[in-house]
């Protein structure tokens, strides 16, 4: 028996990336997946039910609470249930690096919003259906850029931080519903779409970041679904409110 049988995960932002990689993770443990994200998820779903499991996709839009709404109401339509929100949507390749005092307010709104407003309104929509089935696990998807800071990306920073302590919140309030909510913190990782935009100073910075690793390699989105299935699955249940590092031990924490 694989460990996520019988379980029902939302994947925001799983379309690509590190949210694709969450997603054919869980369902390789036999979790039904739903991918809600912005983008068309037909390649990330083409290889989880080519390897034999079942998913479906649902445009969504975390910044929209109805969007929300509908992503849960159709998940639970479909397979009866939700068991997992795992709330990986976030802004962060296409963003300029910029100084404190050059993001201008409308940029850091965008961030915000996405960042953390997305959270919050997923898990919104989503803990009903936890709570009445007194069972959930929520993982959130913060950064190690809250935890060591940074220059560039104070609005990022910022919001990865608040995603923290919006988790650590959610696990004192839904615990006693039997909701565990954990977040993950991943150092800088390599997607497709990172590579392929990364200027030559970003590459030399990516080169620069494993050699402060205590394991001298790129991170990449695989490396963290061993961290996500755990906070998936029963193994974890009684774990609640905290953060799983995953970054080749940049940080000791
Ligand atoms: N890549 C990294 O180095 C890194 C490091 C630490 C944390 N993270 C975090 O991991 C998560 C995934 O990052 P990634 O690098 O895979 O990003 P990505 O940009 O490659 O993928 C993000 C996905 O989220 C979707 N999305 C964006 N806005 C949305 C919205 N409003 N509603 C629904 N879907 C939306 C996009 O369409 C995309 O599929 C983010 O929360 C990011 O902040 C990434």
């Amino acid at each position: 028996m694989a460990r996520l049988d019988g379980r029902v995960a939302i994947v925001t932002g799983g379309a690509r990336s590190i949210g694709a990689a969450f997603a054919k993770g869980l369902a390789a443990e036999g979790a039904k997946i739903v991918i809600a994200d912005l983008d068309a998820a037909e390649e990330t779903l083409g290889i989880i039910k080519q390897a034999g499991g079942e998913a479906m996709a649902v445009k969504t839009d975390v910044t929209n609470e109805s969007s929300c709404e509908e992503m849960v109401a159709k998940a639970v339509e479909a397979y009866g249930k939700l068991d997992i929100l795992v709330a990986n949507a976030g802004l962060w390749v296409h963003l300029e690096r910029q100084s404190a005092t050059e993001i201008d307010v409308d940029t850091w709104e965008k961030v915000m919003s996405v960042n953390v407003k997305g959270v919050w309104l997923s898990a919104k929509a989503a803990i009903p259906e936890m709570v009445k089935n007194e069972y959930g696990k929520i993982i959130t998807v913060a950064s190690t850029r809250a935890m060591k800071g940074g220059a560039g990306m104070l609005h990022y920073d910022t919001s990865k931080g608040a995603v923290i302590g919006l988790t650590r919140s959610l696990a004192r309030e839904y615990g006693p519903s039997g909701i565990c909510a954990n977040i993950i913190a991943p150092g800088a990782t390599d997607t497709e779409i990172s590579q392929s935009l990364a200027t030559d100073t970003q590459k030399e910075r990516r080169v620069a970041s494993a050699q402060a690793r205590a394991i001298k390699r790129a991170e990449e989105p695989d490396d963290l679904v061993g961290a996500c299935v755990h906070l998936a699955s029963p193994e974890s249940d009684f774990m609640s409110g905290q953060t799983l590092v995953v970054d080749g031990g940049a940080i000791v924490w």
